[in-house]
């Protein structure tokens, strides 16, 4: 039989990683409680039609990239390709917002999205997010913002990171800004690509994104977002500005910035960083105040962001070489067979007084064993052999300073 493989974008966390990602994830625990975070944790799959209505049919996400199957009763489901809609129907079915006037929520988790595999773009990828519903104030996009800024800096990535800063404006000023986008376009449309002439019909802001050389051309003079912002829409961007400088995040304002999902408005953002390659977005969001009541929540404003761990963990690798140190304290050697209850016990209690054990279960020779507990990073190894199971003792090996001495086993932890 052929052998059998993961599947085409999606990995394996190996044994060596896992100990980078559990310590990025507990930097993401422990920064969300510094900002009164609290976690929420959402099915893996969802009904299509969430994110149909959410993200929007005509983007990447819903058109070409949803895992999306018939179910047995005749239902489409769909693997969650992003977190943002799961969590603002929970947020609604639970009514969340009645408990709290304002609700911070993140999350971390897998979400499958099927694109073009390549480093930084998987199909199984997992992400840390963030949602806060409730608010509609500067200060609270200000807030989600340098919770972002926090993360990065924690994890040393700033150095290398800048952030990029636009407001879509509300859904008052977009028609009439989509409209002079459009005039602007539209005699040169057919100098655009297909995709950017289905945009041009069905999310016009989308063009702003492209990558194309030709079609960038084509943009220069277009109309900005911007000169249609309501006096609202104005007073809200530049507090944004303001509080972000009193906290000294600096940030480019990018006027060209536009979001791959259909549910923002007013404030969006992404974090990019030249330690990585093509896909330099370490993490993106916005504001979404409409989309709560899109899916039929009472009206709520809330703002947001997602950043991809995988992209994180290969910036940081990128930048130094993160440690894979296991953190063992004892590496336990039991000789004879007949020591093994008693080597149990005794790695026992050491776990139960909080020490990081691993006992030997191949039964090699003592050479191989020593080789093994040298190589794992342990500070000390316990060795049980015949002489000290008669005289319930045991040989203690101070790795570090290669001294050995003899124990009675009962004054073991206290000696440790
Ligand atoms: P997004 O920009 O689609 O936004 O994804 C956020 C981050 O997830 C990206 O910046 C990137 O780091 C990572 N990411 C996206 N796709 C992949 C992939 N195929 N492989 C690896 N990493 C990937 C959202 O998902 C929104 N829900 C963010 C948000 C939250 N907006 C408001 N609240």
């Amino acid at each position: 039989m052929s052998q059998i493989r993961s599947i085409k974008g999606t990995h394996d966390i190996l044994p060596k990683e896992s100990i980078n990602w559990q310590r990025l994830e507990q930097i993401m625990h422990q920064v969300c409680r510094q900002f009164g975070y609290r976690e929420i944790r959402t099915p893996i799959f969802e009904e299509t039609r969430l994110f149909t209505r959410s993200v929007g049919e005509e983007t990447d996400i819903v058109s070409k990239e949803m895992y999306s199957w018939e179910d047995k009763d005749g239902s489409s489901l769909t693997l969650r390709p992003e977190l943002t809609a799961s969590v603002v129907r929970s947020y609604i079915q639970h009514n969340l917002g009645n408990h709290a006037p304002s609700q911070r929520l993140y999350y971390l988790g897998p979400l499958f999205r099927r694109e073009r595999p390549q480093k930084g773009r998987q199909r199984q990828f997992h992400q840390f997010g963030v949602e806060a519903f409730g608010s509609l104030h500067p200060e609270q996009d200000a807030e989600i913002i340098a919770l972002a800024w926090h993360i990065l800096s924690v994890c040393g990535l700033i150095a290398n990171t800048k952030l990029h800063l636009n407001s879509i404006g509300s859904s008052d000023c977009r028609s009439a800004y989509k409209d002079a986008l459009k005039d602007f376009i539209r005699p040169n449309l057919m100098q655009f690509s297909e995709t950017s002439q289905r945009r041009f019909e069905t999310n016009p802001l989308r063009i702003l994104d492209t990558k194309a050389d030709h079609e960038k051309k084509l943009l220069n003079g277009a109309p900005i977002v911007s000169d249609y912002f309501t006096d609202d829409d104005k007073i809200h961007f530049d507090s944004v500005q303001q509080f972000l400088n009193a906290m000294d995040i600096p940030f480019s304002l990018n006027p060209k910035l536009v979001r791959g999902l259909d549910y923002y408005s007013r404030t969006i953002f992404e974090f990019s960083s030249s330690a990585l390659g093509a896909q330099d977005a370490l993490l993106g969001g916005g504001r979404y105040d409409q989309l709560v009541e899109t899916l039929g929540g009472k009206p709520t404003p809330a703002i947001g962001f997602a950043a991809g761990m995988e992209r994180i963990l290969i910036a940081l690798e990128s930048i130094e070489k993160t440690k894979s140190d296991p953190n063992l304290d004892i590496y336990f050697i039991c000789l004879e067979d007949d020591g093994l209850p008693v080597a149990l016990s005794l790695c026992q209690q050491l776990r139960n007084a909080g020490r990081n054990v691993v006992m030997d279960s191949l039964r090699r020779s003592i050479k191989a064993q020593l080789r093994e507990a040298n190589k794992s990073g342990a500070g000390h190894v316990l060795i049980l052999g015949n002489d000290e199971i008669e005289s319930n003792t045991i040989i203690m090996k101070d790795l570090k300073k290669g001294e050995q001495m003899t124990l009675q086993q009962s004054s073991l932890i206290e000696k440790l």
